[in-house]
């Protein structure tokens, strides 16, 4: 019997309805959220990614500011723009697009980010928080994927997760908000020597590598009943695509996420969620 698709769209629109409320109990506070977003240069998928962002929050009832960068602006350039959008009072959240066009710095560019304003919990002090499971604003792809779960009531406590991705934006935080369910974590990358027999044997795998010449997880490589959430998005031949066949990997996993229409709009309701979030802790600073 095939599996139970992790349906995206659904859960988040779940999660964009308590944000509509709570974006209108704001305004009967006088504060209106908003979302500041950074787009520098011109790749055409960044620029599909801040449309649907800026589409998403219009839904919600929060206001966006759009700011478009030329490819060619320098590091001091991006510095002073975050530094004006770090002290305007009516921005809430801030959002720099990544990936960056090479001459500029990711590091010290998300970390310029005020971190009550820091939607895309980047800074080392949101990462610090984390760490220490005190976290307010996370990654939106991570804690976006934990609201599958919860919606799911798939419980982790004890169940073997294997992560393919380490990055600051998806493997590193989901490890640590999985620890925090008691899962046991394995972190998996381009250097790990038995990628296969990991897989196979975990409960629950999460893949975010995004290159299908490089890597495809293939149904010989889950266990039967085992759980697959898809992050990756890519284009290979002609066609969006994760990890995985999501047809095929269904039919002997418990659970698993298509692909489009599995993480992807998660990780933008889990931006509006966090923006309202941030308009909250702004607004407490200020009074
Ligand atoms: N590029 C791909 N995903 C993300 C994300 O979640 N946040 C930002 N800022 N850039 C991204």
């Amino acid at each position: 019997m095939a599996g139970i698709k992790i349906d995206g769209k659904i859960i988040a629109q779940s999660v964009k309805d308590r944000v509509k409320k709570a974006a209108e109990e704001l305004k009967t506070q006088g504060i209106d959220p908003c979302l500041a977003t950074v787009l520098i240069g011109d790749n055409p998928a960044s620029a599909t990614y801040v449309k649907n962002k800026h589409k998403a929050c219009q839904e919600v009832g929060i206001i966006t500011k759009d700011h478009k960068l030329d490819a060619n602006i320098t590091q001091l350039e991006l510095t002073n723009i975050i530094d004006n959008l770090n002290t305007d009072n009516s921005v809430h959240g801030i959002l720099v697009q990544l990936p960056l066009p090479e001459q500029l710095d990711e590091f010290a560019t998300t970390s310029r980010i005020s971190p009550v304003k820091d939607v895309d919990g980047l800074t080392p002090y949101n990462v610090g928080l984390l760490v220490m499971k005190k976290a307010v604003l996370v990654a939106c792809t991570p804690s976006g994927i934990m609201e599958m779960f919860d919606y799911h009531k798939i419980s982790l406590e004890g169940e073997n997760v294997v992560l393919i991705n380490r990055s600051n934006l998806v493997g590193k935080p989901l490890y640590h908000l999985l620890l925090e369910k008691n899962a046991t974590v394995i972190t998996c990358h381009s250097k790990t020597k038995n990628l296969t027999e990991l897989c196979q044997s975990a409960d629950i795998i999460i893949t975010a590598v995004g290159d299908r010449n490089r890597f495809t997880l293939t149904p010989e490589m889950i266990k039967k009943g085992g759980i697959v959430i898809d992050v990756a998005i890519s284009r290979f031949q002609e066609k969006l695509v994760g990890d995985s066949d999501y047809d095929q990997i269904i039919q002997k996993a418990s659970f698993a996420t298509p692909v489009p229409g599995g993480v992807g709009p998660m990780t933008v309701a889990m931006l509006l969620k966090n923006t309202i979030t941030a308009a909250s802790l702004n607004s407490q600073i200020e009074r």
